[in-house]
């Protein structure tokens, strides 16, 4: 290989720096629910589908080639469109679909704060120079964005919520609760494999009051809406925080959970569930350093941490480290107790 990188460097990196194109258009087959209307194990005329999709037949097969050269659906010389393994994961009925990635990552709200990503390196928060609001408050004004959202945060493809419920004991919880639990997957999991425990979702009114009465787990999980800047519902044997301090600054994160310890009796346990960020991108997996960076271009200065660096926000808040469990998934669940 020459400094000048081999041809196959050249046309990965030109295909990297397309990226933005294949993102768009895996948006806009999910948006159309396209690949529900594909059956599983067989074809589907593009014509028909464009009908289906109230969508023009010529266009839609433009994008549809596009995407099956990255292996994502099959066209025959026909027209006919079938599935390709990736493009199955699309199908809303698949587990941990991907669908809800697809439309979220270039939907209007993300999309827009990544077109000014040079506002971060001026130390502004993109979304805020995009929206000239917060990221929260967009979502609680965009309510298709935010269910989508929500939905994502269920179907992440890390698969942290059955990772969470397999790799940690909860059999003698009485209540669980989920500080920004979301639409309350990770106790669905949880309560789903522990016959005891109650859950509770604490998280923004509007998110919780989108949870319905048949996600409750035949009536075990309780919700309830509040800011957990403000406070944290006491009560609970086992607090959970997934994958919330990466939303947040360290000043914001170290109110937070001094509002966990505030709510902590001696004995309860807060499980911290994060990604530990490997400080050698040579060695970590690229999705997570694409977090890192969705997180400033969202929030500015939050950003997936270190153990160390988590370590020291604990150690401020009046909380220490117990252990820390690996699991399935890329998620770490480290359990805290209070000092
Ligand atoms: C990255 S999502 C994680 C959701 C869920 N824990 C999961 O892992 O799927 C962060 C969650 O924090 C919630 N959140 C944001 N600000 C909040 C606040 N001030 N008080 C309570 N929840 C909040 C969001 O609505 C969202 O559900």
């Amino acid at each position: 290989m020459t400094d000048d990188g081999t041809d196959g460097d050249r046309e990965a990196l030109d295909l990297l720096i397309r990226g933005f194109q294949v993102s768009r258009m895996l948006r806009l087959v999910a948006d159309l629910g396209l690949a529900d209307k594909i059956p599983k194990d067989g074809s589907r005329n593009v014509g028909d589908l464009a009908t289906a999709c109230a969508v023009l037949a010529s266009p839609l097969l433009r994008v549809l080639r596009a995407l099956a050269a990255f292996g994502v659906f099959r066209i025959g010389a026909d027209g006919s469109v079938s599935h390709s393994p990736r493009s199955v994961l699309l199908r809303t009925d698949q587990p941990n679909s991907l669908h809800h990635g697809a439309r979220f990552w270039t939907a209007p709200g993300s999309w827009k704060a990544w077109g000014v990503l040079d506002a971060a390196l001026a130390g502004d928060t993109p979304h805020q120079a995009a929206w000239n609001m917060s990221r929260f408050q967009y979502l609680r004004e965009h309510t298709d964005e935010a269910r989508n959202f929500d939905a994502f945060m269920a179907n992440f493809p890390d698969h942290r919520h059955q990772a969470l419920a397999a790799s940690y004991d909860f059999s003698g919880a009485k209540l669980i609760i989920d500080i920004g639990g979301g639409n309350g997957e990770a106790l669905r999991r949880i309560l789903a494999r522990f016959p005891a425990p109650r859950g509770l979702v604490f998280d923004r009114d509007d998110v919780v009051a989108a949870i319905a009465p048949e996600a409750r787990s035949s009536g075990r999980i309780d919700v309830q809406g509040g800011s957990f800047l403000d406070l944290v519902p006491e009560g609970a044997d086992i607090y959970l925080l997934v994958r919330v301090l990466h939303d947040w600054s360290d000043d914001d994160c170290i109110r937070i959970l001094r509002n966990c310890r505030a709510a902590m009796t001696p004995s309860a346990r807060l499980l911290i569930v994060e990604q530990i960020l490997e400080p050698d991108p040579a060695l970590g997996r690229p999705s997570s350093y694409l977090v890192d960076t969705q997180m400033m271009a969202m929030f500015g200065t939050a950003r997936e941490r270190t153990e160390a660096e988590f370590g020291e926000l604990l150690q401020t808040s009046g909380l220490g480290l117990e252990r820390v469990i690996e699991t399935a998934s890329p998620v770490w669940v480290m359990e805290v107790i209070p000092m």
